[in-house]
């Protein structure tokens, strides 16, 4: 993976799949510039505190990143267990309103990748909806999108991980033709993290038990932070608009 030399930012680095995310990417050469709302608790090239959940902490947060960023990895997420306002926020607005803000800092090559869910994988059902709240131009725009048309609470994480591919796929290619940056995201299935506990409650029995006789077991965080990896390196550089599932081949057992 040719990862020498860039300056990768990734959000959620204080736990789970960023920590690791960045540890291998330092492990490869990159430079990395992580951001969290906790503290950070592995080495990095730079660490910035930010609330993701509020354009203007984010906005703050930019003004401390590098001038060039090679890419930036959207790893921060709550689980569906918070408050559906919040998972709006941090899962779906917050990351868009970051990823645009860093977009112009980015040469060609650059890579953008988004960390959605198998839980997203039915977005088809929805797709007019996500459609509908990609086009809306800002983060004040979607809560104002967002209050005319209200998620439920039960279903919010899955609501705001399928608008997220959505809006990866419909929006990589513009920027792949305007700007030559890439935007993919990928899907883990269950993956053994602080968080996996809200999402058992979060689904119920039925579904964990449902899940838990079609697949080995949960990733771990380490087999989920070398596709992140791939994906922001050079040798993916045709690889734009894909949502990459990694989750044991879960997935191909809802057919
Ligand atoms: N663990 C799983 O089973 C699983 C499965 C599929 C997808 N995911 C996704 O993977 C991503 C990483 O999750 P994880 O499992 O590593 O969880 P985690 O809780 O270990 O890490 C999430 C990180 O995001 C940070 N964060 C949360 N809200 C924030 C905010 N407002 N501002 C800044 N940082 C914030 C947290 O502080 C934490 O460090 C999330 O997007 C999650 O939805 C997780």
């Amino acid at each position: 993976m040719k990862l020498a030399g860039k300056t990768l930012v990734v959000t959620g680095v204080s736990s789970g799949i960023g920590a690791e995310t960045a540890r291998l990417l330092r492990e490869r050469g990159a430079r990395v510039v992580g951001i969290d709302l906790g503290e950070a608790a592995i080495s990095l090239d730079g660490f910035v505190k930010a609330d993701l959940s509020e354009p203007r902490a984010i906005d703050a947060a930019v003004r401390e990143l590098p001038a060039r960023i090679d890419g930036l990895a959207n790893v921060a997420g709550v689980p569906g267990t918070a408050p559906a306002d919040r998972v709006a926020r941090v899962n779906y607005l917050g990351l868009r309103h970051l990823t645009q803000a860093v977009l112009g800092r980015m040469p060609q090559g650059g890579s953008i990748v988004n960390v959605a869910s198998i839980l997203g994988a039915e977005w088809p059902a929805r797709l007019e909806a996500h459609k509908d709240l990609a086009r809306t131009a800002d983060f004040g725009a979607g809560l104002d999108y967002l209050a005319r048309h209200p998620v439920a609470q039960e279903s919010c994480y899955q609501y705001f991980k399928e608008a997220l591919i959505v809006w990866t796929l419909t929006q990589s290619q513009p920027w792949f033709l305007e700007h030559g940056v890439r935007m993919n995201c990928v899907a883990p299935g269950p993956v053994m993290t602080p968080i996996l506990g809200d999402f058992v409650t979060m689904l119920g029995p039925d579904r964990v038990s449902r899940d838990a006789h079609r697949m080995k077991r949960p990733a771990l965080a380490d087999e989920i932070a070398p596709v992140i990896a791939f994906l922001c390196s050079d040798d993916a550089r045709w690889i734009s608009g894909v949502n990459l599932p990694v989750d044991g081949g879960l997935a191909s057992t809802y057919l």
